[in-house]
Formats: C-alpha cells, sequence, structure tokens
C-alpha cells in the first residue's frame, strides 16, 4: 500500500494494461527477490568464508602441535608420537625436500600438487594449498618448513579433506534455494491476496458507478466509512452524486413548478373565453372579459421573461454590463419611481441613511434587485407602514438595505426565501402577481456582482433585505 501511496495508482511504474493488483504483486516480489538475493548472497560468502578460517586454523594448530613433537634421529627429523592424538580425517606427511623421500606419515595427494608450496617452504614460508586428490576427492593441505638454526630439514604436509566444508555449503545453498523461492511464492500469493483485498472495493466502485443513470441518482455506494485513501474515494463519490442528485431533483421541480406556473393563467383565460362565448354579451362584458385575459397574458409574460432570466443566468449567457454606479442615485430612481404605488397603498417610502457609493455593477439588473425587493416590502406592508431604502459603506463593503415595517417572514423560511417559485404565503402572493421568481433573480443579481443578500425578519414587525456589494476599486 505505501507504493500506491506514494505513486499514486495511475503512476504505477509498468505496463498500463495488467491491472494494478498484479503490478503492486510484481513490483512487490521483484523487491523482495533482489534482497532475498543480496542477503542469500552475503549469507552465502560469509559462511563459507568463515568455514575455511576455522578449517585453516585448526590446521595450523595441528601443524604447531607436530612441529613441536618433531623427534631427530641421527640429525634426520621424525614425526612424534602427536601424530596419534589427531583427528583421524587428517593426513601427516614429512617430506625431505632435497632428495624427495618420506620421513614419516602418509601421502594422499602428488608431489606436482604442492610443487609451489614446497619452494615457498624452501624459503621458510608457510603455504596453504587445495588440492585434488583422485577424481573427487579434494584436500585442503597447509605446508610448512621444519627448520633448525635456519636450515630447512624437512617439509611437514598436513591435509584434511575438504569433503565435510563442502558438503556443508551445498547443504546451505540447498536451503537457500528452496527458502528463497518458497518465500517469494508465499509473498506473492499474500501480495496479491491483500492487493485483490484492498483494491475489490474499487471494482465495486465501477461497477455501481457504471450502473448509474441520471434516473437512479438516488443510489449510492454506502461502503462503511473508513478514513483510508478507498474510504475517501466512495466518500467523495457519494458526495458527488448526492448533490448531481439535488441538483436533478431541483431541475425536475423547477420544471413542473413552471409548468404549473403557467397552466393557472392558461387555464383562466381559456375559461373566460368559453363563458364569454357562450352567448351573445354587452360591449361592457367583452372589456371586462379581455381585461381579465389581458391581465392574465401579463402575468406570463412577467412569468416567462422571469423564467428566461433565470435560464440564461444558469447557463451563463447572462452577461453583467458593469459601469461605475451610485447606489445612493439608485436608490433615490427607485423611491421616485416607486412613490406613486406607495401612496396608492398608503405607506410611506422614504430614503434612510444615504451615502456616496459606488460599485461596478450593471445598472439594469441592480434596478431590477432594488425593484423587486422595494415592490416586496411595498406589497407586504400594509396600509400606514413604512419603507426605507439605505444605500451606505459598511467593513468596507457597498450596502443597499430595503426594510419595511410590514407583515415579516417567520424564521422557518427566512432560510428558503431565495429560492425559486419559493413563497410563505402562495394564494397572497399570487393575487400580488408573485411567482416566487423575484428573490431568486435578486440572489443571481447580488451573487453575479460578486456579493450576497440576507434577510432578517420580526414576524409582525417587519423585514429588511441587505445586499451586499464590493466597493469599486476607484470611487
Ligand atoms: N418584504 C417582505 N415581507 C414579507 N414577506 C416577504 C417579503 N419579501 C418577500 N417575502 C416573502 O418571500 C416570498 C418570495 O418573494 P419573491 O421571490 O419576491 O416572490 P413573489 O414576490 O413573487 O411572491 C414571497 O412570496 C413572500 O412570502
Ligand atoms: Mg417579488
Amino acid at each position: 500500500m505505501r507504493v500506491l501511496s506514494r505513486f499514486g495508482f495511475a503512476t504505477l511504474p509498468g505496463p498500463a494494461q495488467l491491472p494494478i493488483r498484479l503490478r503492486l504483486t510484481l513490483w512487490y516480489v521483484a523487491l523482495l527477490a533482489t534482497i532475498l538475493l543480496a542477503f542469500s548472497s552475503f549469507l552465502y560468502l560469509s559462511f563459507s568464508r568463515g568455514l575455511r578460517e576455522e578449517q585453516d586454523a585448526g590446521l595450523k594448530t595441528a601443524a604447531a602441535q607436530l612441529q613441536a613433537n618433531i623427534d631427530y634421529e641421527n640429525g634426520q627429523p621424525r614425526l612424534g608420537d602427536a601424530v596419534s592424538q589427531l583427528s583421524p580425517d587428517i593426513a601427516v606427511a614429512l617430506y625431505d625436500p632435497s632428495v624427495r623421500v618420506l620421513l614419516g606419515g602418509v601421502r594422499h595427494w602428488s608431489t606436482s600438487a604442492v610443487a609451489g608450496a614446497w619452494s615457498q617452504a624452501a624459503h621458510g614460508e608457510v603455504a596453504f594449498v587445495t588440492v585434488q586428490s583422485g577424481t573427487d576427492k579434494a584436500w585442503r593441505v597447509l605446508v610448512t618448513p621444519v627448520q633448525e638454526n635456519g636450515r630447512t630439514l624437512a617439509v611437514l604436509e598436513i591435509g584434511r579433506p575438504e569433503g565435510e566444508l563442502q558438503a556443508a555449503l551445498s547443504q546451505l545453498l540447498l536451503l537457500i534455494g528452496i527458502a528463497v523461492p518458497a518465500t517469494l511464492a508465499l509473498a506473492a500469493g499474500g501480495g496479491l491476496f491483500l492487493a485483490q483485498r484492498a483494491l475489490s472495493p474499487i471494482d465495486h466502485i465501477t461497477r455501481t458507478a457504471g450502473g448509474i443513470g441520471a434516473e437512479d441518482l438516488s443510489r449510492r455506494l454506502g461502503m462503511a466509512p473508513t478514513r483510508d485513501e478507498v474510504g475517501r474515494l466512495a466518500s467523495t463519490f457519494d458526495g458527488m452524486l448526492e448533490r448531481l442528485d439535488k441538483a436533478f431533483q431541483r431541475q425536475r421541480r423547477f420544471t413542473a413548478d413552471a409548468s404549473h406556473e403557467l397552466r393557472t393563467p392558461l387555464a383562466i383565460v381559456s375559461s373566460q373565453v368559453d363563458v364569454t362565448l357562450e352567448r351573445p354579451r354587452s360591449s361592457a362584458e367583452y372589456r371586462n372579459a379581455l381585461r381579465v385575459v389581458g391581465s392574465e397574458a401579463e402575468r406570463m409574460r412577467q412569468l416567462v421573461s422571469e423564467l428566461l432570466t433565470l435560464a440564461r443566468a444558469d447557463s451563463g449567457q447572462e452577461l453583467l454590463e458593469r459601469e461605475p454606479l451610485s447606489l445612493d442615485e439608485l436608490a433615490s430612481e427607485v423611491v421616485g419611481q416607486l412613490g406613486p404605488l406607495a401612496t396608492a397603498r398608503g405607506v410611506t417610502l422614504a430614503l434612510d441613511r444615504v451615502e456616496g457609493v459606488v460599485v461596478a455593477g450593471d445598472q439594469t439588473r441592480l434596478m431590477q434587485l432594488l425593484f423587486n425587493l422595494t415592490g416586496n416590502a411595498l406589497k407586504y406592508t400594509p396600509a400606514g407602514g413604512r419603507v426605507t431604502i439605505a444605500a451606505e459603506r459598511r467593513q468596507g463593503r457597498a450596502v443597499l438595505a430595503v426594510a419595511d415595517t410590514g407583515i415579516g417572514i417567520d424564521a422557518e423560511h427566512l432560510p428558503h426565501l431565495f429560492e425559486r417559485f419559493y413563497r410563505v404565503d402562495k394564494a397572497r402572493s399570487r393575487a400580488e402577481g408573485g411567482a416566487g421568481l423575484g428573490l431568486a433573480i435578486c440572489d443571481w443579481i447580488a451573487r453575479a456582482h460578486g456579493g450576497h443578500i440576507e434577510a432578517t425578519s420580526v414576524p409582525g414587525r417587519g423585514s429588511t433585505f441587505t445586499v451586499y456589494l464590493p466597493l469599486a476599486e476607484n470611487p
């Protein structure tokens, strides 16, 4: 798993057509094989060297014992009885180098095999040689001079068969030969099993993701939550499905709401026409019918234009034309235009706290926003109430606030106010000619300007809608 998190799935080296679990296992086994081979070679080499050193040291000790035990008969060196104390597999030969006569012991190897060592011994040096006797038997032989007063009297050869050492080494080799492949096989099996287990949730994710269409976005992977890579992948995936599901549901509801909203005025128009055409009518009655038809047509025109605005905003086609704008001028403009409507409703409409704040904004859109907010305030404020518009600077931001002393909004509705088609009181809103899209459009306008909109309200006392916008760079 370390390799996985280090390199990431896609960058794990190896042929991409191989499944990751195989690549992972191959890497793992190759790595382990390298380590095991290096370790075995080291083990074999140091073991064989140790054995050899031990064997040579044994020969040296034996040679020293024999040297100390050499007898002289008429000046001729002879092997002493220390020979009988040596281990039986050790062979000893005492030679006279000048006349090449065996002075004692037995010899299992040829003279030519030890010739080089002899010439060294003639110079008083000790030498080790490994010699072959017959076809298969090898001997390790120590050749050492027997000297008296600096004169070489004889050469002592002492040898031990290599068989034991070689048997030990081949035993070790056999062990390594069995243990290494067995370990690798076990590691490969275990590695494959682990990789399979670790990656099987990914197969599950792949299969589920493949089976999810636009129609069943409610499906989830529903895997046990874990904090590892796969667990995070699964929960990220589920989170994405959740958002997609919500977006699709919103879209469907929007379409259904829009159709429903259009159906009512259409039904009114067609029944009005049917009823009117039932029999001949007076011109006053016709005028009345046309007025109804006209007002429903106006409602539909308004609705369709709002839908169009939102649809274009969603697809990013609705671009802002930004220019430096004074919010205080916008506010007075709106107060001027909506003054007559306020008067007609018996509501006072006035400016409150206005200072010169400049934003880089789209005049049409910001006017639309103020119209919507002020229109709502007038709609939901009974006669005798007061609606005020403020344009000021607060904590480095431009603020537009529309406050009323109207019916207010219950806290439970506040979080939904800016959703499309959301209305607190459907009947009342409809009677006032609204479809519940006004605040959704305001929200979009505020966000498109890099700002946001908030609503606060005390039921029965009034509401305040506050729009925060970034100040223009160079006012
Ligand atoms: N100033 C306000 N006072 C009380 N309720 C309000 C106010 N502004 C908006 N609302 C509530 O929020 C809802 C959504 O407003 P909006 O999106 O403008 O839709 P509409 O005006 O078409 O009804 C309204 O139906 C109304 O219930
Ligand atoms: Mg409205």
